[in-house]
């Protein structure tokens, strides 16, 4: 494969698990090329790889149907690493036996190097590893016999062959998990690994210039000619404000030239105040000025009218930007007839956790890979420059690119914006006993005040979904202390009743809340944009933007007073959203937001989120 972009790179091959990503993007990191291919992929196309790594799964290697790889990688005479899953069947497929191990090994194990003498020799991974250290286990199956030309590299009190290698055809295979940080030593070995296939160098930069001359070759080089079939297409593109269509709009306008570039950005009535112009300005220094803004809030707010459940409000905001995107391209005659294509903010996590590759878990349908939208890509109406970087190299490119660093590192905001941080209810919702069946509610410090909302609120306990109470706690100051947050794990955890605990940050006594019925309207969306916008500016004037994973700001049916509302105060530290905490912020900033959001009029009590995910999720609905 002279022509392949994977030349000279690591290929990890996906098995089924859910880390080929996280050793991918540590050896972009580490500075060289790494992509990520089916299991299935033929030897044949993997000749010019630098290395091969096999990932990790879930399934037994000796199951029918588990996912397999081309046994011929393994005559290319490139190194092969075999992780977990993929160092069963390296030792399977090479003629050694998987069978279920006695003692399954779950968890933090201690390894120790075995002596052999292959095991001095360079290309051991574990060469430079002190004897012995502490490695992350997760596994029913184990090898209990080697395939010949092997050697044990490592092993386990419960596990024989926790590391093996045949030096010299360079093929290792390792049952712990390397690329967990409660692996010992685990970027050590992957580097080992790494340095022994000598892989092509990586930067963003390097690869912005070859994506340019992709993107040239996708559109066609020259602007379409009339009459005739269009020897280049313009490339038409909804940018929502966020970081990849930012991104990748900023790109394509570099390489193609504002004529055949355009960009719509619909104003769904749902965005952070001033987003809109923030957006427009951005754009400005870099002489981007074909964004059309479609102002469509009145209609937004119109479809949404008298919805209250939160699946149905993603629902019609989704089809309702459908509808108006489609108006729109209609009336600006952006047609594919007419010699048009799709541009997409697409990036590499979600080309592949559709099933790009054919074992990764379907976790879910990403919108850029819609039915539609696939039978577009076949035609080769779709083009996505950002398709192959990872998040943090989607931020440096738009920062090269001249981008707003503000911009370019912004928070993660949810798709349907702030349609999702009003929560909406008809009525009030209690629990039938007020909670109390449910043992104090948890808490067993009678000096801790506290009231029931009237509201319920997603969360996530054991296997699912929850839709649940919160509980406020209140304290005299108003501030929160390590027994307040004790108190946000114990009592979703003793309690079916509540999935979150927040401290009231308005008020130092329980007080009767008043509810009042709240939908998406213009009335409800601009008291919560005020809301997040003091939030936005008060944490960036503390310097607390790049501490904070996410700050969700939402909006409650309830105050203290007739007609007065409620505002939560959610910001969370997280790696990737699975999991999170709440983030402890500083009390006089925690003082000085309160003050300043109960002076816009229609709020009247504030709340602090003190829960983790799990049991809360980030969102409330
Ligand atoms: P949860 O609330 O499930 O959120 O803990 C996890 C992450 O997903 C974001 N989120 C959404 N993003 N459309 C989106 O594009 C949605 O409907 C949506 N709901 C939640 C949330 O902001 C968090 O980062």
């Amino acid at each position: 494969m002279s022509s392949s972009p994977h030349r000279r790179s690591i290929i990890i091959l996906d098995l089924g698990g859910q880390y080929a990503h996280l050793i991918a993007s540590r050896i972009r990191r580490f500075g060289f090329t790494s992509f990520i291919l089916p299991a299935d992929t033929k030897a044949e196309l993997l000749k010019d790889a630098a290395g091969i790594i096999l990932s990790g799964g879930p399934q037994s290697v000796y199951e029918k149907g588990s996912p397999a790889a081309d046994p011929g990688i393994f005559s290319l005479g490139i190194p092969v690493l075999g992780l977990c899953y993929g160092h069963q069947w390296m030792a399977q497929a090479l003629g050694g036996t998987v069978s279920p191990a006695v003692v399954k090994e779950y968890g933090p194990t201690d390894i120790k190097k075995v002596k052999n003498e292959q095991r001095r020799v360079n290309s051991n991974l574990l060469a430079d590893l002190p004897e012995g250290f502490r490695v992350w286990m997760s596994h029913g199956d184990e090898v209990t016999k080697l395939p010949s030309g092997f050697v044990t590299v490592a092993s386990s009190k419960d596990c024989i062959h926790a590391a093996m290698m045949n030096a010299e055809r360079k093929l290792f295979g390792i049952q712990f998990h390397i690329e967990v940080t409660h692996t010992q030593y685990g970027m050590e070995i992957l580097r080992n690994f790494v340095d022994l296939c000598q892989p092509e160098p990586w930067s963003v930069t390097g690869y912005a210039a070859k994506i340019s001359e992709e993107v040239k070759r996708e559109v066609g080089d020259q602007p379409s000619s009339s009459g005739l079939r269009p020897a280049g297409r313009k490339v038409f593109m909804l940018v929502s404000g966020g970081v990849d269509s930012t991104v990748a709009f900023t790109l394509l306008n570099k390489v193609l030239g504002a004529e055949r570039v355009t960009g719509l950005l619909v104003d769904t009535g749902l965005m952070r105040k001033g987003e809109i112009t923030a957006i427009q300005k951005a754009f400005e220094p870099l002489g981007i000025h074909n964004l059309h803004i479609e102002e469509a809030s009145e209609r937004f707010y119109a479809a949404l009218e008298g919805v209250y459940e939160p699946e149905k409000k993603r629902e019609i905001i989704g089809n309702t930007f459908l509808a108006v995107q489609k108006e729109v391209s209609d009336r600006m005659g952006l047609k594919i007839e007419e010699g048009w294509m799709l541009g997409q903010g697409t990036i590499y996590p979600d080309t592949i956790e559709t099933g790009g590759t054919k074992h990764a878990d379907k976790i879910k349908t990403h919108h850029n890979r819609v039915e539609l939208i696939q039978k577009m890509m076949e035609q080769g109406l779709v083009v996505e420059p950002l398709k192959e970087l990872y998040k943090d190299e989607v931020r440096q490119l738009g920062e090269e690119l001249g981008l707003p660093h503000d911009l370019v590192w912004r928070q993660p905001f949810p798709g349907p914006g702030l349609g999702v941080r009003i929560l909406c209810a008809q009525e009030p919702s209690l629990p039938k006993d007020g909670g109390m069946s449910s043992g104090k509610r948890g808490s067993t410090d009678p000096q801790i005040a506290e009231m029931v909302l009237p509201v319920l609120s997603v969360g996530v306990q054991g296997d699912g979904r929850t839709y649940r109470h919160a509980l406020a706690l209140f304290a005299d100051d108003k501030t929160p202390t390590d027994t307040h947050y004790g108190l946000a794990t114990s009592i979703p955890n003793g309690s079916r009743v509540f999935s979150r605990v927040l401290l009231c940050t308005s008020h130092a006594k329980p007080f009767d809340p008043v509810f009042t019925p709240t939908m998406i309207e213009q009335k409800t969306a601009d008291l919560l944009r005020d809301a997040d916008s003091i939030v936005d500016a008060e944490v960036r004037k503390a310097e607390l933007y790049d501490k904070i994973w996410q700050f969700p700001v939402v909006l409650l049916p309830f105050g203290s007073q007739a007609g007065g509302r409620s505002i939560v105060l959610r910001p969370i530290e997280s790696t990737d959203a699975m999991t999170a905490a709440a983030y402890r912020l500083p009390h006089a900033f925690l003082r000085q937001v309160t003050e300043k959001i109960l002076q816009i009029d229609g709020i009247d009590a504030v709340f602090l989120d003190l829960t983790n995910k799990p049991p809360g999720t980030i969102e409330w609905e």
